[in-house]
């Protein structure tokens, strides 16, 4: 049975102190959850990243890098070289978050660099991909996520796919504004990047990508959105952010999909 893929992004919250506590908590907790059936990531701000790697125990959770420049040094300034992440020994770089591409105008092209620089420094890579409101309004999601896809992997070959994951998640539906997609409409998104990947990488390959979704993921939907065939993984903001909560969310849901 494939894993499932349990991840949150703490965004520009919590300090050195208060991360570390959270994830030798969320260790604690879930010790006893077999990694073979779950995998467990967390993405810290940068400047908690060094004190999380060297304190908590990666067998059980893994680290990631909120974002990433495409070069390796040079005039980026305020910019995190894939040199200075590997030093750090991270397992994986998100990449495309919607606050990246929204608030900090990030583009298709630009994802696509970082995403093929993160996979050149053997990181995991973790695109994330989403329509906005009113691109969906317009009835143009599946064409912009599979521009995301297409444009965000243009040049990855088969074999450095293997190192990839997705997650959906739909603009309108993440933070303290959104509302969530429906389960339907979770699961036929994942159904079109699902087959998008399929055109680029060859299904063998394709269907071991695990596309998580994410975008107010809740105690009240975790279990409804798992069980769906197409979702692989819950990628968790606010719900995520104290250890006991997400912990109980992993277990239910996990207990949803049969598991455990
Ligand atoms: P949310 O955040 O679960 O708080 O909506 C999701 C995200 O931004 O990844």
């Amino acid at each position: 049975m494939k894993k499932l893929y349990f991840g949150t992004n703490l965004k520009m919250y919590k300090n050195i102190r208060d991360t570390v506590d959270y994830l030798q908590k969320l260790v604690e907790n879930t010790r006893d959850i077999s990694r073979e059936e779950i995998e467990l990531f967390v993405i810290p701000s940068f400047t908690s990243l060094q004190s999380a790697a060297e304190q908590v125990d990666r067998r059980y959770v893994k680290l990631g890098a909120q974002n990433m420049c495409w070069e390796e040094q040079g005039q980026f300034t305020g910019e995190i070289s894939p040199l200075m992440l590997q030093e750090l020994g991270l397992d994986l770089v998100m990449i495309g978050h919607s606050e990246r591409r929204h608030v900090f105008g990030e583009t298709d092209i630009e994802e696509n660099k970082k995403v093929l620089c993160a996979l050149e420094h053997g990181f995991t890579t973790l695109l994330c991909v989403g329509e906005t409101g009113e691109e969906k309004d317009y009835g143009i999601s599946n064409e912009v996520l599979r521009t995301q896809l297409i444009v965000g992997f243009h040049g990855i070959t088969p074999e450095q796919a293997k190192k990839l994951w997705v997650a959906y998640e739909p603009v309108w539906a993440i933070g303290v504004n959104g509302k969530p997609a429906s389960v339907e409409y979770a699961e036929e998104k994942h159904q079109v990047i699902k087959a998008c990947l399929r055109e680029l990488f060859g299904a063998e390959i394709a269907d071991e990508i695990p596309v998580l979704y994410g975008g107010s993921v809740s105690p009240g939907n975790a279990c409804s959105l798992i069980t769906q065939p197409s979702i692989d993984g819950l990628f968790t903001g606010r719900s995520a952010w104290q250890a006991d909560p997400f912990n109980q969310l992993i277990r239910d849901a996990m207990a949803a999909a049969g598991r455990g």
